[in-house]
C-alpha cells in the first residue's frame, strides 16, 4: 500500500493531483505541439497531412464534430477558420451530427476533435461522414487510436499522456494544433496572406511563455478560488474565441467542483440568465483581443450593478474599473482566451480543492467513454 502511495506521489512530479500537474505541464505540451512545424519567416505551416490545395480547394464547408472539451476546442477553431481561412464553419456535438451531418460530402472535410480517438460519439459522427463519401481528419492526441486509424488524416496534438478526467493540456494543445490547421488551410486555399499568418504563428510561439505567466499568478488564483468557493452558481461570460472558453470554464468547474455552472457568449446575459444575478453568483469574464470590448464591459456593468463579483481575465487596462479581480493576461491576439483558459482551469481547480472533491476521478465520469 505504501509502496502503491509513493509510487503514485512520484507520478504526481510533486502535486497533489494529476489535473495540477497536468495544467503546469502546458508550456512544454504546446512547445511539443508546435516543433518543428512552423516557418514564421514563410508564413506557413508543416503538417504531416494530405490535404493539398487541390484537395482543400474543392472544401465548401468544414465540419468539426466533437464532445465535451473538444467540442470547446472546435468552438475556438472555427472562429479561426472563418477569420484566418475565410471557410465555412460549423461545428456540431458529435452525438446530434446523425441528425444532419452527412449532406454535400463531396464538398465536406469533416474534422473529428477527439483526445482520446475512443470516444463512441465522435467515432459515430465520423464514421457516418466517411459513409457518406465526406473526407475525413482526426485530431487527437492517440497515436495509433481509432480515429486516427479510421480517418483519412491525422494530426497529433502531442500533448502527452493526460491522467485527470478533466482535460486542460490537451484542450490547449488541441487549439493550438486547431491553429497550425487554420495557417495551413488559410495559405493553401489562398485566403491568408504570408504577413497575417506569420503573425499568427508569432503568437503562437508566445504561447508557452504567455501560459507560464498565468501560471506564475498560481498563488492569486488560488486565493480569489478560497474567496469565491461556496456561491449559489457561477457564471462564464466571453464573446467570439471567448465564448469558447467561457463554455470550457464552467464545464471544468461543474464536472470538478461538482457545483452549478454555466458559460455563454456575454451577449447573451440580458437575454435571461441576468434574472439569475445577484451577490452570490460570482461572473467570470473574458476580455481579450477583437471582441468588442466596450460592449463587453456594458454587460459587466450590467452584472455589477446588481452586485455580482466580477473576476475578469483581461487583455485591456480600461477594464480594471469595473472588475473586483482583474487577472490580467498578455497581448497574443487571437491566442489570448487560450491563456484565459489557464487561468479558469486553475479557479476550477482551486474551488474543486477547497470543496475536498476527487479532483482527479470525478464521481459519474470517464476519461474516455465508449458508449453511445
Ligand atoms: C473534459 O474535461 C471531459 N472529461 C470530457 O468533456 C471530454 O473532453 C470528452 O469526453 C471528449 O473526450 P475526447 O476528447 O477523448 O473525445
Amino acid at each position: 500500500k505504501t509502496v502503491d502511495w509513493e509510487a503514485e506521489a512520484a507520478e504526481k512530479g510533486g502535486y497533489d493531483h494529476y489535473m495540477l500537474k497536468e495544467i503546469h505541464e502546458q508550456p512544454g505540451a504546446l512547445r511539443q505541439t508546435l516543433s518543428g512545424r512552423v516557418d514564421e519567416v514563410a508564413g506557413d505551416v508543416d503538417l504531416d497531412v494530405d490535404l493539398s490545395s487541390e484537395v482543400l480547394a474543392d472544401v465548401e464547408e468544414i465540419q468539426l464534430v466533437a464532445c465535451g472539451t473538444s467540442y470547446h476546442a472546435g468552438l475556438y477553431a472555427r472562429r479561426l477558420l472563418e477569420e484566418f481561412a475565410d471557410v465555412r464553419v460549423t461545428v456540431e456535438v458529435a452525438s446530434e451530427y446523425e441528425f444532419t451531418g452527412g449532406r454535400d460530402p463531396w464538398e465536406t472535410l469533416v474534422v473529428a476533435v477527439t483526445q482520446s480517438g475512443e470516444t463512441a460519439d465522435t467515432l459515430s459522427a465520423m464514421r457516418k461522414a466517411a459513409k457518406a463519401g465526406a473526407r475525413t481528419l482526426a485530431v487527437t492526441n492517440t497515436v495509433g487510436s481509432t480515429a486516427a486509424r479510421e480517418a483519412d488524416d491525422a494530426l497529433y496534438i502531442r500533448a502527452g499522456p493526460e491522467i485527470g478526467v478533466a482535460a486542460t493540456k490537451t484542450f490547449a494543445a488541441q487549439v493550438t494544433a486547431l491553429s497550425l490547421l487554420t495557417v495551413h488551410i488559410g495559405r493553401r486555399r489562398g485566403a491568408l496572406s504570408s504577413e497575417r499568418a506569420s503573425n499568427l504563428l508569432e503568437n503562437l510561439r508566445g504561447l508557452p511563455g504567455a501560459v507560464q505567466q498565468l501560471l506564475d499568478a498560481s498563488e492569486r488564483l488560488e486565493a480569489v478560488a478560497s474567496e469565491y468557493v461556496d456561491e449559489d452558481a457561477y457564471f462564464f461570460v466571453g464573446r467570439k474565441l471567448g465564448a469558447a472558453v467561457a463554455l470550457e470554464g464552467a464545464l471544468k468547474l461543474k464536472e470538478i467542483a461538482y457545483v452549478h455552472a454555466e458559460g455563454f457568449p456575454s451577449g447573451e446575459l440580458k437575454h435571461g440568465t441576468l434574472a439569475l444575478v445577484t451577490e452570490d453568483t460570482p461572473v467570470l469574464t473574458v476580455l481579450t483581443e477583437g471582441a468588442r470590448p466596450k460592449e463587453t464591459l456594458n454587460n459587466v456593468k450590467e452584472v455589477e450593478s446588481r452586485g455580482a463579483p466580477v473576476i475578469g481575465f483581461s487583455s485591456y487596462d480600461a477594464a480594471a474599473n469595473y472588475l473586483d479581480v482583474e487577472i490580467p493576461i498578455p497581448d497574443l491576439g487571437a491566442l489570448e482566451p487560450l491563456v484565459a483558459n489557464v487561468g479558469l482551469q486553475l479557479f476550477a481547480y482551486h474551488v474543486a480543492n477547497e470543496l475536498g472533491r476527487a479532483i482527479d476521478k470525478p464521481r459519474n465520469l470517464a476519461k474516455s467513454v465508449t458508449v453511445e
